[in-house]
């Protein structure tokens, strides 16, 4: 009974957005074609064809990437078990957060190399006192800004973001059970729910914001992943899943036992959610890989071609681009001292990109590097 009202209510949120964005669900959507459909709606961005190719030099990689993430800060106000940036980890914490006007200046490059859209991520990036400069200034030059946020600041700071032009906010969040959470993401879950109060208060007030949550699958949240997405779907609210993975953070779930029945049958009763219409804004390829990966992580599906070096542009707080977030890779360029042009046009990087493509990795299956690699 309460889950045929949730899939009513589910319906009639879901009509609600597609309605929002002017298109019809026809077919699942992603959460890539999410962007693509901002994109279009964005007004033609007059400098995206600033790289014409006969100014680009024989045998190099002549496409700008698709999607630009920028982290604004090292700095968190969080305790993820599983994550680098975590507030407790004190080492990488870093005041070395590259300022303003060079933030906008990379912002501006972004936009001149072709890209349309960037994702404001870090650490947290409303620990940022100009963070709502940096997206009001990306929106205004033409990108499509989106935020990647564990929320916690949104209750102070919604209606100030409501004012920047942004129309995309993700939320993470991993788990409803308050316990479990505390113990994931460091944090009180009321304090999170209050964050994703608040951001519903931004689209009741600009009701074309998309909110979406992403969550990160670990053993312990298994059971629950339908039960998140029903939960959020009820609030039109879709979702994007992520496994866990080992990124140089202590993982201390390690010891939480691996039930590979489990997996396949939560990841297949998300691919029938998926298809009856609940927003979950994985495609089914990426879903249906999950198994695997929590059996082996370092295997990929065969003839699978990373290409996240070429559709992804990855820049650090202190402006270091990398071809992916692996340690494998060096710093192929930095802001500071180069353009962004000469940095991903550069023979250095289109070497990296090479290994990237190979596979000459440590294998991941991220959200952020595998979906745009399906497309
Ligand atoms: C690093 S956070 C930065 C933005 C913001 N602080 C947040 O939590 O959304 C970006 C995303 O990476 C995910 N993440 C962090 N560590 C991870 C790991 N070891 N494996 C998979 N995803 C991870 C987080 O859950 C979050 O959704
Ligand atoms: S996942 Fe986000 S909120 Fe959690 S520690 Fe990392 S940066 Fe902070
Ligand atoms: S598969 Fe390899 S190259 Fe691609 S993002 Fe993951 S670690 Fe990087």
């Amino acid at each position: 009974m309460k889950c045929e009202l949730f899939k009513k209510t589910a319906k009639i949120n879901i009509q609600k957005i597609s309605l929002l964005r002017r298109t019809k669900l026809k077919k699942p959507q992603t959460f890539l074609d999410q962007i693509d459909i901002l994109r279009k709606e964005k007004f033609t961005n007059p400098n995206s064809l600033v790289l014409p190719n006969s100014e680009i030099k024989p045998g190099i990689l002549s496409s700008p990437p698709k999607y630009a993430h920028l982290n604004v800060t090292n700095r968190c106000n969080s305790n993820c078990t599983y994550c680098i940036h975590a507030a407790n980890r004190k080492p990488i914490l870093s005041q070395n957060d590259a300022n303003t006007e060079k933030m906008k200046s990379v912002l501006q490059q972004i936009v001149d190399l072709g890209i349309e859209s960037v994702n404001f991520s870090g650490g947290e990036p409303l620990l940022r006192p100009d963070i709502f400069e940096l997206i009001h200034f990306s929106e205004q030059i033409g990108l499509v800004s989106i935020l990647l946020s564990n929320g916690l600041l949104l209750p102070k700071y919604w209606q100030e973001l409501g004012k920047t032009g942004n129309h995309y906010l993700i939320l993470s969040i991993d788990t409803l059970d308050p316990e479990l959470f505390k113990k994931q993401r460091g944090v009180s879950f009321k304090a999170e729910w209050k964050g994703f109060e608040s951001a519903l208060k931004l689209r009741d007030r600009f009701p074309d914001y998309v909110i979406n949550i992403t969550a990160t699958v670990t053993k312990s949240n298994l059971e629950e992943l339908p039960n998140l997405v029903e939960r959020f779907s009820s609030y039109g609210v879709g979702i994007e899943f992520s496994p866990l993975h080992d990124l140089g953070a202590e993982l201390k779930e390690s010891n939480v036992p691996l039930d590979i029945v489990l997996v396949q049958k939560k990841i297949s009763e998300l691919i029938e959610m998926r298809a009856s219409g609940y927003l979950i804004l994985n495609s089914d390829e990426y879903l249906l890989h999950f198994p695997k990966f929590f059996h082996n992580p370092s295997q990929l599906p065969e003839s699978y071609i990373c290409r996240c070096a070429n559709q992804c542009l990855y820049i650090d707080a202190t402006l270091n681009i990398k071809p992916c977030w692996s340690q494998t890779f060096p710093i192929v360029g930095n802001l500071e001292n180069e353009s962004l042009q000469e940095i991903w046009f550069s023979p250095y990087f289109e070497e990296q990109r090479k290994r990237v493509n190979q596979l000459d990795c440590d294998r991941c299956w991220l959200l952020c590097t595998a979906e745009p690699s399906l497309r």
